[in-house]
């Protein structure tokens, strides 16, 4: 069975990751499906200029990557409109915004608290002065390639990292920082 190497599902991380050619990587790249944690992640060996592939902590297998060796079809870009009143809890937005297994935006985003934000997308200090509606910023985080088809990005609503009522919440978040 085939298994995924998870090259970057996140493209901010690609400049921290050394360039591999697709014939440097190790054969045994090809995984057992029914092991549990089937996704393998190069890491830096220290001062050898190698990569060790090594299991990743959780199963991302569910996640579409860049890599030339994930042939699984991409989820289209999704439209979507957002339902009724925000609703959203400003608090836990936050909470998800700097969750890295969650929103993580600030992989890519400076946001309020964070002392070594990433710069893959623009400042968010005060993305609440912006003038960006509710159903703007909740598009953008459902799945952005909307309006960018090429962006970093990740879809987080179509890909089903973050509900409804998270997108809600980190919406309210970012509409508070001023
Ligand atoms: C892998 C990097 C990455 C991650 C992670 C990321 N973003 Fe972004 N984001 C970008 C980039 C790059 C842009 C600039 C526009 C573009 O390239 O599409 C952007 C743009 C934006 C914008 C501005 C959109 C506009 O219309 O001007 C908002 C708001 C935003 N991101 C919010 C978030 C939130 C909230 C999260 C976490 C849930 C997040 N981003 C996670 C890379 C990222």
């Amino acid at each position: 069975m085939k298994i995924t190497l998870l090259a970057l599902a996140i493209g901010g991380l690609t400049a921290a990751m050394p360039a591999v050619a697709d014939e440097a990587l190790p054969s045994n790249l090809l995984y057992d499906a029914g092991k549990e944690k089937k996704t393998v992640w190069p890491l830096p060996v220290k001062n050898s200029g190698e990569l060790k592939y090594n299991e990743h902590r959780q199963d991302l297998s569910k996640w579409p990557t860049l890599s030339y060796e994930d042939k699984r079809p991409t989820k289209k870009a999704e439209k979507v409109e957002l339902q009724g009143p925000l609703n959203g809890n400003a608090e836990n937005g936050k909470k998800l915004a700097m969750n890295t297994q969650r929103g993580n935006c600030w992989a890519c985003h400076a946001l309020p608290g964070d002392v070594q934000p990433g710069s893959g997308g623009p400042p968010l200090l005060n993305v609440g002065t912006w003038g960006y509606s509710d159903a703007h910023m909740y598009q953008q985080i459902w799945d952005r390639r909307v309006a960018n088809p090429g962006t970093e990005m990740p879809p987080f609503g179509t890909n089903g990292v973050l509900s409804d009522q998270d997108i809600r919440d980190i919406v309210a978040f970012l509409q508070s920082l001023n």
